[in-house]
């Protein structure tokens, strides 16, 4: 009775509750919300260092950067995508997490504080958080998530670990290491799809057509100690989570990857759309030459002005052949190529997904403030007759961002079971709570839902901590539970005896990335499937 009320009394506003601490049966949870077939959800514009969720939606704590997932390895930092394979699908209570990590924040990972020259030892510990964990996650006994640590199924992938190339580069057949591992996508054979995104903080860039290259002048210094070629990085990298290979994909070229979203096109063949998070770059999409491969096909470039995919290919486009080698050449400068065909720059394409109902796929593109759009918007591709492999496809807004719709910056996006769509808001740390972003508060997750008074507007259900992103929104397949990384907390943090942020583990602790699954009366409401 005690609990039930404190049920009413989250309903009627917002609360952070951690799992454990509520204890009424899940049916009689669902049934009241369900009764109302409706939630509230947060009122705009929190800023707070806690993850706040909606009534009706509760986390438990899955991992954290440092926790040890085996003897030796340990979870990496600022997680970001992530993917999860259940071990049963009918039955989604334990499987396979895949998580990216993307970046490292030198001052809590290595302890350069900008006082001296970074060290060789300082960049290895930034090396070593960033790339991906595979880890075992189980649901619990009381409903929540624990990771697995010790199971043979966790390990590592780092910006240290060696990875193969599916066709030499700059006469090498290896890369070390994968880094700025942002969003990513699964393919139809299991495996993980990692997207290298700023991959040029790292090792530096090779501008098309020069030689030099100047690593030093790149944020992370890495190319100080470490003498490997930009070139090796910027790709999609495959995951085998069973055999724990990988491989770097040169084929779905050479740019900031955001995403990688796949998608079975009617003859077997594997799409995969990816968009370049660069201020006016590009969206792309691969078709596979066979189904379950990605080793070879053909990159297109999107020109949204007149609705046609443009092929990256020297046969198929002579006009790259004034400019380009050979085929390699025109996958390691992608931007290049899709500038010489006319390709549209965009608003810095981030994550893309496709309706699981209309088969449209959705672009979040984030925001440009070189063309003074400051709160982005969601961009809908509709391919002719519905076909992946179409050369042809309308463009429209789903969505802007901005004052009428409540969001700004939108980035991560994920369709539940249900078909309700979910997105995240990435304002950047420095701008967030600042003009023009005053009135919306830290960044937070959103759902736009199908049905209920809330149906075809975008609602809040999480907010972030202090400077934090959330990110990789990943549902299991009956929508019980959704993983959601907390991203960078605390990253405005210039000095230890100033934290920004303590989340999560508060008092005088630093910030800690990690991996939440939320779960709740008002999930299980709005995922579950209309029969
Ligand atoms: Fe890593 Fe474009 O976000
Ligand atoms: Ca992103
Ligand atoms: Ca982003």
């Amino acid at each position: 009775m005690k609990q039930t009320r404190r049920e009413f009394l989250e309903f009627l506003g917002y609360s952070s509750i951690v799992l454990g601490t509520v204890s009424i049966p899940a049916n009689v949870r669902a049934s009241l919300f369900s009764a109302k077939n409706n939630f509230n959800p947060l009122k705009r514009g929190i800023s707070t260092d806690e993850l706040v969720l909606a009534s009706g939606f509760e986390y438990s704590m899955l991992a954290q950067w440092g926790d040890p997932i085996n003897q030796g390895e340990t979870f990496g930092y600022n997680n970001d995508y992530i993917a999860f394979l259940p071990d049963n699908a009918n039955n989604p209570v334990s499987g396979t997490l895949w998580v990216n990590h993307e970046y490292a924040h030198p001052l809590f990972v290595s302890g350069y504080d900008k006082k001296s020259p970074k060290t060789k030892e300082q960049v290895i510990k930034e090396q070593e958080s960033v790339g991906g964990s595979v880890v075992r996650v189980q649901k619990t006994s009381t409903g929540s998530w624990e990771l697995v640590k010790d199971d043979a199924r966790n390990f590592r992938v780092s910006g240290r670990t060696k990875i193969p190339l599916s066709q030499p580069i700059l006469q090498s057949k290896e890369a070390v290491g994968t880094l700025a591992n942002c969003a990513g996508g699964v393919t139809s054979w299991g495996t993980i799809l990692t997207c290298e995104e700023n991959y040029q903080d790292c090792y530096g860039d090779r501008k098309f057509g020069k030689s030099i290259i100047n690593a030093a002048e790149y944020d992370y210094q890495w190319g100080s100690f470490f003498n490997y070629p930009p070139e090796h990085y910027g790709w999609v990298v495959e995951i085998d989570v069973h055999k724990k290979t990988s491989k770097k994909l040169i084929s779905l070229g050479r740019f900031a990857h955001e995403s990688a979203t796949c998608i079975t096109a009617k003859d077997g063949r594997c799409v995969v759309y990816s968009g370049d998070d660069k201020n006016d770059e590009f969206i792309y999409k691969f078709i596979s030459k066979t189904p379950g491969s990605l080793e070879e096909g053909t990159l297109y470039v999107a020109d949204t002005v007149n609705g046609k995919w443009l092929p990256l290919d020297l046969e198929k486009s002579p006009a790259l052949k004034l400019k380009f080698k050979n085929q390699t050449d025109v996958m390691i400068f992608a931007r290049e190529a899709g500038k010489t065909l006319g390709a549209t720059p965009q608003d810095r394409p981030e994550d893309m997904d496709i309706n699981p109902h209309t088969g449209e796929i959705l672009v979040a593109l984030t925001n440009n403030a070189s063309n003074l759009n400051f709160f982005g918007s969601i961009l809908k591709i509709k391919e002719k007759n519905n076909d992946y492999l179409s050369m042809e496809f309308e463009v429209s807004t789903f969505m802007p961002g901005g004052e009428k719709t409540g969001f700004a910056c939108p980035d991560n996006l994920a369709f539940d079971p249900a078909g309700n769509f979910w997105f995240t808001s990435d304002m950047s740390g420095s701008k967030m709570n600042k003009f023009p972003y005053t009135k919306y508060g830290n960044n937070g997750l959103f759902v736009v839902s199908q049905q209920g008074k809330h149906a075809g507007k975008a609602v809040q259900i999480a907010s972030a901590p202090m400077d934090a992103e959330l990110t990789g929104p990943s549902f299991t397949p009956d929508g019980k539970t959704l993983f959601l990384s907390v991203q960078h907390p605390g990253e405005q943090t210039e000095s230890l005896d100033n934290l920004t942020s303590n989340w999560p583990n508060g008092g005088k602790n630093i910030p800690r990335p990690a991996v939440v699954a939320i779960t709740g009366p008002a999930l299980e409401m709005l995922t579950k499937k209309l029969t």
